[in-house]
């Protein structure tokens, strides 16, 4: 039996009905460049993965809503009315869809009846690939298709960041929400965040593999360092806006910050934006990159890309740096970085694919040895955005 199809016999024994749901997947995402430029108004690089969150759902005649996720079946069945749909801490993972429902009823779209609604991810736990943005467009997609909304895909994009921003409290950009919702199998995304003009770049490697590697670190503060850097890029912006005007640093070239990084009154966030400018740069060229086929160059950028990180940014961490120093020692890899907020989660690499084998284990014994577990290995297969399936 394939997925769906098991979910859907869980769905009836759960909730206790005969009912068959409709069934919609979201998927995870990797981010290829582009990191921390999100929320500054620049350019990412992102893609969809074939991991995912998926939701099935039945409409009720009520107000009730009703959530229970596989993933969490200790938490049992999360219950609550369409007239309350406050944040609650103690609903725990079940306030990603509560925050969609109560936005998309904010946003003008008639929700009257409640829903049963069971939730399954396969998405590594906690591992930086936005399973919390997955839960959300898995929402939005199941949304659109019980409750028949006249929306489209980006206002759903755009109400999941709402979610993540003003009801969870993360000061997150669009790029998450945005690769899962207009993800498209085989190709990456190049975005631009301040405009959100976006162009798909087909990926296809021949002789390669991405590998995502899982530092299997719990990202404890993520969140709190996460909102740290967001305020030291926009302290940093202000003090640039006393001669410049420009609206966020995705607008400066190199040029234009060598020549006006003075103006920055701290040398913390001098480095900050920095990675900023610098990386949307990196982002911008590594598109050419790709289209000329020039994938050793892609890989190259990738791995200033890390170490503008764990320089200017410092957002890696003795996890993602042991695995990405180890990466890149390895014979057949073009290029390897942390992927996502960093501060744990995961790196990707790309490796020939005859040596895969090999450079996972070499890696793991470096990093097995530098911090005493194990890191997990994925191989990245790039597919659709989210969709009713
Ligand atoms: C997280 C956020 C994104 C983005 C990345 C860093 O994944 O949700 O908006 O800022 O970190 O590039």
């Amino acid at each position: 039996m394939n997925t769906a199809a098991a979910l859907s016999n869980d769905f009836r024994s759960i909730f206790k009905t005969e009912k068959t749901p409709r069934t919609f997947f979201a998927p995870g995402r990797i981010n290829l460049i582009g990191e921390h430029t999100d929320y500054n108004g620049g350019h990412v690089f992102p893609a969809s993965i074939s991991f995912g969150t998926y939701a099935l759902g039945v409409k009720r005649d009520d107000q009730m809503i009703r959530f229970y996720s596989k993933n969490f079946p200790d938490k049992g069945i999360i219950e609550c009315s369409l007239s309350d749909l406050a944040f609650d801490q103690s609903d725990g993972w079940a306030n990603y869809p509560k925050g969609m429902f109560l936005l998309t009823k904010a946003a003008g779209h008639q929700i009257v009846h409640g829903a049963d609604i069971l939730y399954y991810g396969n998405i590594p736990h906690g591992a930086g690939l936005s399973s919390s943005a997955s839960i959300e467009l898995a929402t939005g997609v199941l949304l659109k298709g019980l409750y028949d909304l006249q929306t489209d895909t980006i206002s759903m994009v755009k109400l999941g960041q709402k979610v993540e921003n003003e009801y969870i409290g993360v000061g997150s950009g669009i790029m998450d929400q945005f690769a899962i919702g207009m993800g498209k199998k085989d190709h990456a995304i190049l975005l631009d965040c301040r405009t959100l003009d976006y162009t798909y770049a087909p990926f296809v490697l021949k002789e390669h593999d991405v590998i995502i590697i899982n530092t299997n670190k719990q990202r404890t503060l993520a969140g709190s360092k996460y909102n740290e850097r967001r305020t030291q890029c926009e302290e940093a912006l202000g003090d640039l806006q006393q001669e410049l005007s420009i609206a966020s640093l995705g607008e400066l070239t190199m040029e234009g910050f060598e020549a006006h990084q003075h103006l920055i009154r701290n040398e913390i966030n001098q480095k900050r934006a920095k990675h900023a400018v610098y990386e949307n740069a990196r982002t911008l060229k590594a598109l050419e990159k790709l289209r000329e086929g020039d994938l050793a160059g892609f890989g190259k950028l990738m791995n200033e890309s890390h170490l503008s990180l764990r320089d200017d940014y410092e957002v890696t961490g003795l996890e993602l740096d042991a695995i990405v120093q180890a990466a890149w020692e390895q014979d057949g890899v073009l290029g390897a970085r942390m992927t996502g907020a960093g501060f744990g989660g995961c790196a990707i690499a790309i490796v020939e694919k005859d040596r895969t084998d090999s450079f996972k284990e070499r890696v793991n014994a470096v990093y097995r040895e530098t911090v005493g577990y194990d890191a997990a290995f994925y191989t990245a297969a790039i597919g659709d955005g989210a969709k009713e399936i």
